[in-house]
């Protein structure tokens, strides 16, 4: 669960709407737009349920969150069934998805043994030839200046950039092994038992596509 002092953070607003705002053009940069309307998705630290009410609006009908931390809006006649759980032990049975998701978490799930014990799961939980989205951090030379320069309080003193030093702060504990681990962990990414599909690498976040043959 996360603390109530991260989710204050992370869900003030106007910077969660406006964050909210920029999932469409991400998630089709992605590649979920291109996919099959039916497929059976799961969202995986889904947090409020953004990118499962953006599949929905694009008329996706089976549709699965997981969280370990619950939100007000998972609402009982939404537009998904959402569990509370870890990811590292997902309560679904062998071979229950087409699409796993994951956006803007992995560096919540610890360094690369975190990552690997995910993967493993998702890989678990995918049917054959079922694809893993995932877009979050890279552990580049500018993200760790950058977040570098947040820890040391060099910010705005308002605004979206003092709202993201917040977020910053509060997940260094699990965000610096993640960073610290980099190599390690797109080890775990790229030559783990899912194979790579696509990779966009931007210049704070990577896109990438895996499958399961
Ligand atoms: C930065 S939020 C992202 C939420 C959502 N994917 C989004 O893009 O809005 C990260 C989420 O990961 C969840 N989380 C962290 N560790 C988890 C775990 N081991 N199992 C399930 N959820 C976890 C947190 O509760 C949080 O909601």
């Amino acid at each position: 669960m996360e603390s109530v002092s991260w989710q204050s953070a992370h869900y003030q607003e106007p910077y969660n709407s406006q964050r909210k705002a920029k999932y469409p053009a991400k998630m089709e940069r992605l590649g979920l737009k291109d996919e099959d309307r039916a497929a059976a998705v799961l969202d995986t630290c889904c947090g409020q349920g953004i990118a499962l009410s953006v599949m929905h609006d694009w008329g996706f009908t089976a549709l699965t969150g997981l969280d370990a931390t619950p939100h007000p809006d998972w609402a009982k006649d939404g537009p998904a069934v959402i569990h509370q759980g870890d990811v590292h032990a997902m309560p679904f049975p062998d071979h229950s998805f087409d699409i796993v998701t994951n956006l803007h978490s992995l560096h919540h799930l610890g360094g690369a043994l975190g990552v690997r014990a995910f993967v493993a799961e998702v890989h678990r939980v995918l049917k054959p030839g079922g694809r893993f989205y995932i877009i979050d951090f890279p552990g580049s030379p500018q993200i760790w200046l950058l977040f570098r320069m947040f820890r040391a309080g060099l910010y705005p003193p308002t605004g979206s950039l003092r709202n993201f030093a917040a977020i910053v702060d509060e997940e260094w504990s699990y965000k610096a092994p993640y960073l610290r681990e980099w190599p390690a962990v797109a080890r775990e990414l790229h030559h783990g038992p899912l194979r790579v599909a696509s990779l966009k690498q931007r210049f704070f976040l990577y896109y990438l596509k895996l499958v399961k043959d």
